[in-house]
Formats: C-alpha cells, structure tokens, sequence
C-alpha cells in the first residue's frame, strides 16, 4: 500500500518499458515488507543531465540506472565505488546527505549468479567474447577475482585492446585480445563468457560462435542474456556437455544487491529463491 510515509526508489534508463526491475524490487519489498516502491522512471537524453537534481530534490532514495545511461550517470556523481570506478560504469545509486552514490551491482551481481552454481573465479582461464560495456564489466570482475588470465574475443580489435589496456592499470593479469577469424582454441578454458547482444529475443537464431569445436574445450559457458533463457550460444554449448548459465542469475543478484545497499538489509535466500522462481515462470526456458 502506498502511504505518506513510502520511500519512492525507479529505473532510469530509455528505454525502459520492457524492463522487469520494477517487478522484482516490489516483489522483494512485499516478501521482506518494506514500505517502498519502485517504479520506472522513462530520461530522454536531452534530460539525462538533470536526473540527479532532479531525484534529489524529490528525494528518491535510490535509483537503478539502465541502457544508455550507465556510464554518462557516473561522471556526474560526486561519490562512486571504487570498483565502479574501475569498470566505468554504474547501476545503482544510493541517496546521501548531499547526493547520490553510484555501485556497480551487475559485475557483483555476475559474481554471485555464478557463486549460485558453485563457480569461483579464481586461477580459472577465461574467455570473454565481445568488446562493449558488459564485456568491460566483465573483464575487470574477472581480474578483481584473480583469474588466471583472460582472452577477449571481439570483432573490432581496437575495442578489446582499450580493455586490456584499462584492466591493466589495475591488474596484473595475463591478457590476450584476438579478433574471431583468428580465434583458435588452443588450452582448456575454464569460463567463456558470451557478452554481445547476438542471440537476444528477437534475434535468437544468432550467435557469435558457429563452430561446434569451439565448445569442446569449454567447461562452463555463460550467456548474459536471459531472454531467451536458452540461447543459439547456450544450445551449442550444451550440446557438446558444456555447463552452462545463463542471464537471469545474473539479473537477479544484481537486483538483491541493489535491494540490500538501498535498505540496509541481508535479504535471506529463501526470499532470492522466490523471486527466481517468479522471473523463471516469466522467462521460459525455450
Ligand atoms: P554493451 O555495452 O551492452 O556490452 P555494446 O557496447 O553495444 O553493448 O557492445 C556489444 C558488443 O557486441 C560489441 O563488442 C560488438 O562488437 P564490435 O565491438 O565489433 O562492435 C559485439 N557485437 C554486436 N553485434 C555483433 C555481431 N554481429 N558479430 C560480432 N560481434 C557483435
């Protein structure tokens, strides 16, 4: 029930119609019973400069930030995690006494999705296959967790290159930047992370992988996608007895940690169990 006293949290994004954040923070509000909602909050790019005036005044408590807003929100913040910093890129932000502050709770939220299924990071060889922000993200989660080095495979060089460069100011971690047509896989990889938007709903019969090879010394494959639950990339790899993982997990612990840094509360994992639960009905597995 709305009522004086309700705090007032939403997306920020544009799009933001099809998002399903607002169903899953005032699912989590109503299993944990807090006074709150949330709601999406639709910037147009001429009024993404006054967001944070704007919510401030308002006194929105906390917002998530969404395409394509994630790295012009950072710049305009006077407090970000120092991880979020790193990565470039923020999500959620927190109201304080003079602002907000920004955190990156889709890397965390990644973490965790795979903590989830039993998965660390550490001394694992990962492949990442992509070179924009979510490719980014998750290269520098990546190196945080102390994996044994990293392969990014994107089709314009120069976009992996920048990464590898920024990763290494940070860490040191054995990098390689290859582009797909002179891609070989040569060692097992632990980890391949598919980061494009190639499989997506609509345009699920794409993938940036064709060849079933590919797969065969993959143990674990990751798609961020979850729409479809399954895609064209997660077919392959399970066909050729590959673990694979899926978006959602994702999805979901970022949402639960945004929950937990805006309210100052540990959500149990009976309540994340629930919410999964809902978010799978919506998104079948095809
Ligand atoms: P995000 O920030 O969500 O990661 P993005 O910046 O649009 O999204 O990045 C999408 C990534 O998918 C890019 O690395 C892009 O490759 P390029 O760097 O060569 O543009 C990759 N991608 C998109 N369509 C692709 C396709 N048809 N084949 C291969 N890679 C593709």
């Amino acid at each position: 029930m709305i009522q004086g006293t309700t705090k007032l949290f939403g997306l920020v994004g544009h799009p933001v119609e099809h998002s399903c954040s607002p169903l899953i923070h005032n699912t989590l509000a109503s299993l944990m019973k807090l006074d709150m909602i949330y709601v999406p909050l639709h910037v147009y790019p001429e009024n993404v400069n006054q967001v944070l005036k704007g919510a401030y005044a308002l006194n929105i408590q906390g917002m998530n930030v969404t395409v394509p807003y994630k790295n012009v929100i950072l710049q305009q913040l006077e407090d970000v995690d120092p991880f979020a910093v790193q990565v470039g890129a923020v999500n959620t932000l927190k109201k304080t006494q003079t602002g907000y502050k920004g955190y990156n709770t889709d890397t965390s939220g990644l973490f965790l999705s795979l903590i989830s299924r039993g998965i660390t990071l550490q001394n694992k060889t990962v492949v990442i296959i992509g070179g924009g922000g979510a490719a980014r993200a998750t290269a520098m989660l990546c190196a945080k967790e102390k994996a044994a080095g990293i392969t990014i495979c994107n089709r314009t060089r120069n976009k992996a290159e920048m990464i590898k460069k920024d990763i290494l100011q940070h860490y040191d971690i054995p990098i390689n930047v290859v582009t797909p047509d002179e891609f070989i896989l040569q060692n097992a990889v632990d980890l391949c992370f598919q980061t494009t938007s190639l499989g997506m709903h609509p345009k699920v019969k794409e993938s940036p992988v064709q060849n079933h090879t590919f797969f065969s010394a993959v143990k674990v494959a990751v798609d961020l996608i979850y729409n479809p639950g399954k895609t064209k990339f997660l077919q392959m790899a399970q066909s050729n007895h590959c673990t694979i993982i899926n978006g959602l997990g994702m999805l979901l612990y970022q949402a639960v940690q945004a929950f937990e840094i805006w309210n100052e509360v540990k959500v149990p994992p009976d309540v994340v169990e629930q919410v999964r639960e809902l978010l799978s009905e919506r998104y079948q597995w095809i």
